[in-house]
């Protein structure tokens, strides 16, 4: 049996990857892109383990995709590769629209492919999990009760929108071709590898460096936290369990303002790694200009995930943040290659191929 993952070199897709090899014997081939966000010094700890096949490629490449799948026949594919970071959406949507939506298009449409040829035991047992974001939904007031599955979509930013309109394609490729699709849409997560340009990791490395802690405006927008192995459990839990063509809402019950996350983060440091001048690192905290068209509030409502499929998170906010701050202290050489670039480097001297086993 084999999966076949997409954008496995990120963020969530690599802890998913790394925790799925871990517990389980099932060969996962992870198909991704490398863009700056794809970083394959995370996954070196499988390094020359025969159940991961690591193939450089886009989603988008209808030849390898197809290729993939016949070589590999998988029993399901998870969707995690995308263009992620709401700022840089911003400044450039092109790439958003690209990976997003085209590529999203285009992988539904190899799979449909590979799918539609499959034994009758197998295809009903294949399954298309599409990883995507609380984000769709748009923006909450103060008091209005959290994210429900039944929420309207109202994405406000480039990278919400592109997410929104690939969750349709992957919903109407369940109802008009069958295609056996499941969504998740998660809440901001946080935790190992997360690349230091989202606000977590970013305040971590930042007051280490003795650089500013840049907050948004008045730092009281609200996300709602989950940490990474959480959101990873459930998308297991879904695989196994979730209903065919149904969403799932993935989230911590963890809701904070941007500038309690930031405090949190330096009273965390102060503690485990004190200034040699006894100052806080609360004190490199600056305001700067808000992000255009930010977002208020997110938050979700877990109960359907939680009834239905029997998943909880296994972390608080105060275990998970206590976890992170002390992954970041212990791997200094991981954030100083990202910082650098060295990490493409890295990749370069590691992988003489470009698919081979990591
Ligand atoms: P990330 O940016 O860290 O990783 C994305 C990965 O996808 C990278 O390895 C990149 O190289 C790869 N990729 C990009 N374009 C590709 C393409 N065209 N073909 C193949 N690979 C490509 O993102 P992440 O934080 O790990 O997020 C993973 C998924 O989870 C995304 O779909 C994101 O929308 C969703 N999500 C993220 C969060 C969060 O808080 N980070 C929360 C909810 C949902
Ligand atoms: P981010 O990690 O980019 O995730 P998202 O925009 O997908 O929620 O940002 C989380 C929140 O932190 C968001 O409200 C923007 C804010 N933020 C800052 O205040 N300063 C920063 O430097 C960054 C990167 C984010």
């Amino acid at each position: 049996m084999t999966l076949l993952v997409t954008g496995g070199a990120g963020f969530i897709g690599a802890n998913f990857v790394l925790d799925w090899l871990a517990e389980s014997a099932e060969c996962v081939v992870n198909l991704d892109k490398l863009t700056y966000a794809g970083n394959l010094e995370t996954l070196a700890s499988l390094q020359g383990n025969p159940h991961h096949v690591f193939v450089q490629g886009d989603i988008g490449d209808a030849a390898l995709v197809t290729q993939l799948l016949q070589t590999h026949q998988p029993r399901a594919l998870i969707n995690f590769a995308a263009e992620s970071h709401v700022d840089r959406s911003i400044h450039g949507p092109g790439e958003f629209i690209e990976t997003n939506i085209v590529g999203t298009f285009r992988l539904l449409e190899s799979v449909r492919g590979y799918w539609s040829a499959l034994p009758l035991a197998e295809k009903s047992a294949f399954r298309f999990l599409h990883v995507s974001t609380d984000e769709v939904y748009g923006s909450l007031a103060q008091h209005e009760p959290a994210f429900a599955e039944t929420h309207r979509y109202e994405p406000n930013s480039p990278y919400s929108a592109s997410k929104a309109a690939s969750d349709h394609l992957v919903r109407a490729w369940h109802h008009t071709y069958g295609l056996p699709v499941i969504t998740t849409n998660c809440s901001n997560n946080y935790g190992p590898f997360h690349f230091p340009e989202k606000l977590i990791p970013l305040m971590i490395v930042n007051a280490l460096a003795g650089k500013s802690l840049p907050v948004y405006g008045d730092g009281m927008q609200i996300r709602d936290w989950l940490y990474v192995k959480d959101h990873c459990s459930a998308i297991r839990r879904v695989l196994q369990v979730g209903r065919l063509g149904e969403t799932y809402n993935v989230g911590g019950w963890n809701e904070k303002p941007n500038l309690e996350i930031v405090h949190t983060v330096c009273k965390l440091l102060d503690e485990m790694r004190p200034k040699a001048d006894g100052s806080s690192y609360a004190t490199q905290i600056i305001s700067v200009t808000d992000r255009p068209g930010h977002d208020r509030r997110y938050a979700i409502d877990a109960r359907k995930l939680e009834q239905e499929l029997g998943w909880k998170p296994a972390e608080t906010f105060d275990t998970g943040i206590r976890k992170t701050v002390a992954w970041y202290l212990a791997h200094p050489e991981w954030v100083s290659n990202v910082q650098s670039g060295a990490y493409r480097d890295w990749v370069q001297k590691q992988y003489a191929v470009a698919e081979g086993a990591a």
